[in-house]
């Protein structure tokens, strides 16, 4: 379909409803997968298609998926479909971020009627984006001015369905003078960073650099990064992070520097039940977004173990290890 009504001049903010919203009959999405050469939406008018919409990454951002598969949910009732086989099919169309899991359990505290079901998934949305504002207002004590911040993969407006987790930090921290620069990771093989973080920091009007992954040693050793930041798609109990492959190359090579880093996530995103990275699926992508001609592997997440995290923030603070007791509800 259309582009919607998504302003496009440069500087103007992409709105929560511009990345996903529920509509009477069906739940629009800013289809990502086309940025940043094509602004449009895609509709999807049940609970299957909108898990298709998650698998094939035309939304994705762990807080994102958790928000579009609340409003398929909702978008299940509306449709009169089975809403335990609805719940099943969006459950399965991604492992790794647990915001998924998360928001359809929310919905199913909220029983079956669509009007009650609707309105909860947007007040999900809602909650979601006041999370990531408060995060970048603690995340802001963390940077000091001048700073040059490197990050990975897109975890802007577009991966939380507005404002952002690690990018929202590093907007926040912007907009208060103390970012100098950024840093983009182009993040392969599906490129969200050179193709949606660099359109989301174009548009914001925030001086950014796009690398390729391989080049993130070369400009901490010479000095030109003072914080990675990123975002995550599950945290364990202990702190560990599952976040897009690459994340943990990047952890290792800013302890080598003594760079810190630092992950920025809402509390959807952080698993209590899982008490260790080990309990973590990892989502294995079809090898032909790798290469289309050799044999190839395509992990699409790795963890960080929690020793090489400087900081996890969300919306309740700043936390520091031990992360088993400062992660605690
Ligand atoms: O495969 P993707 O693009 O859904 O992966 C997204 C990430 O890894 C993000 O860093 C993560 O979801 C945090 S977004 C706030």
């Amino acid at each position: 379909v259309g582009r919607g009504d998504v302003d496009l001049r440069a500087g103007a903010d992409l709105r929560p409803e511009d990345v996903v919203r529920l509509e009477d009959d069906r739940v629009v999405l800013l289809d990502q997968r086309r940025l940043p050469d094509e602004v449009a939406e895609l509709e999807c008018r049940s609970s299957g298609e909108v898990a298709a919409a998650i698998r094939s990454l035309a939304v994705r951002g762990a807080p994102a998926i958790g928000v579009a598969a609340a409003m398929g949910y909702a978008l299940a009732a509306r449709c009169g479909e089975d809403l335990e086989t609805a719940a099943r099919t969006l459950l399965a169309a991604r492992p790794t971020a647990v915001n998924l899991p998360w928001a359809i359990a929310e919905m199913r505290r909220s029983g079956s009627d669509p009007h009650t079901l609707a309105e909860r998934s947007r007040e999900l949305h809602r909650l979601e984006v006041e999370r990531c504002v408060a995060m970048g207002e603690h995340a802001v004590g963390l940077f000091e001015s001048g700073s040059r911040v490197l990050t990975h993969c897109n975890t802007g407006a577009l991966a939380t369905a507005g404002h952002g987790s690690a990018l929202g930090a590093v907007r926040t921290a912007y907009a208060r003078g103390l970012v100098e620069h950024v840093y983009v990771g182009e993040t392969r093989p599906l490129n969200q960073g050179s193709r949606l973080t660099a359109w989301e920091l174009e548009r914001a009007g925030i001086p950014h650099t796009v690398i390729v992954d391989a080049a993130a040693g070369v400009v901490m050793a010479r000095r030109e990064v003072s914080h990675v930041v990123v975002g995550a798609d599950r945290i364990a109990a202990n702190g560990d992070v599952a976040n897009k492959i690459g994340t943990y190359a990047l952890a290792v090579l800013a302890a080598h520097h003594r760079i810190p880093f630092i992950v920025v996530v809402p509390t959807s995103t952080v698993d209590p039940v899982a008490m260790t990275g080990d309990e973590i699926p990892i989502e294995e992508r079809p090898p032909e977004e790798v290469s289309a001609r050799f044999p190839a592997r395509n992990p699409a997440f790795d963890i960080t173990p929690s020793t090489l995290v400087t900081a996890i923030v969300t919306e309740r603070g700043i936390h520091r290890p031990p992360y088993e007791r400062t992660l605690r509800p």
